[in-house]
């Protein structure tokens, strides 16, 4: 039985929320039994896709990409990315994306970047029936707006701006929100202020819960590429998988592989 919205409504107070990113069926079947919640981020266009930012996924994309998780998980509830230019045109315009993402994929929720402006739509869609859960402090969609991926609410207008967006989001009736790059002490005081749970990145450990990028905690990225501040290694899949490779070229090269035990 995969975990519902209740269930992760009441772990607030009680228990930490694990949450981690999955694009593709075997990383979903894998970390399913460990996590609460797995989040089809649009995170995949940069991790997996090689792109600058999340701004060129689209809409199939997260269908195919969530569809994949669904068929590889059964435990944990499956939230997948509205990604940019799906949502924020209209609350018409969301409903009918968040319509498509959650009949086609079979997830459970949405997930969509802001605040106070787009809380009519996220009321729209979760009294269509959709749960959502919002994205506040850095949102990698308004990139081009920060000049960058910049931690957020470091001043007192902005620290406002964002407990404002993150109440209007519980008002509209968000299940959860993901507080990404604030402050440490502006992401707890949103936590003791809100009674949904609220995950953090690169937020606080007072947060209810935690969301990593796959990829970045499993130290499985291009080689060269930076890691922030926020992520902590607890693989190293780039050093196993260099290893691996590097060990069957030589095989084949000195014809130690295949043999005879791997033909029909
Ligand atoms: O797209 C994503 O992976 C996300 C998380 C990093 C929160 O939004």
């Amino acid at each position: 039985m995969r975990k519902t919205i209740p269930q992760i409504t009441a772990m607030k107070g009680q228990e930490k929320i694990a949450v981690l990113t999955a694009y593709t069926y075997p990383l979903a079947a894998i970390i399913d039994e460990y996590v609460d919640i797995i989040l089809v981020g649009d995170s995949l266009g940069m991790v997996l896709y090689g792109m600058d930012s999340t701004l060129p996924v689209s809409v199939k994309m997260m269908i195919n990409h969530g569809s994949a998780v669904i068929r590889g998980s059964n435990s944990a509830l499956v939230v997948v990315d509205m990604p940019f230019g799906s949502y924020q045109e209209s609350p018409a315009q969301s409903f009918r994306n968040a319509a498509k993402i959650i009949s086609q994929t079979g997830c459970q929720a949405v997930k969509l970047e802001g605040g106070v402006e787009i809380s009519e739509s996220v009321h729209l869609l979760v009294n269509a029936g959709i749960p959502v859960m919002g994205h506040i402090g850095l949102k990698p969609q308004s990139f081009n707006t920060y000049g960058g991926f910049k931690v957020q609410g470091k001043d007192e207008d902005s620290a406002n701006k964002i407990m404002e967006d993150a109440r209007a989001l519980q008002d509209a009736g968000c299940f959860s929100i993901v507080v990404e790059g604030v402050k440490e002490s502006l992401a707890k005081e949103i936590t003791q202020a809100l009674e949904i749970p609220v995950i953090g990145i690169g937020a606080s450990p007072d947060c209810d819960g935690q969301v990593l990028v796959s990829e970045d905690m499993l130290g499985l990225a291009a080689p060269n590429s930076k890691s922030p501040k926020f992520v902590k290694k607890f693989g190293s899949l780039n050093e196993e998988i260099s290893a691996a490779v590097k060990q069957y070229a030589r095989d084949v090269k000195n014809k130690t592989f295949p043999t005879s035990e791997n033909c029909y």
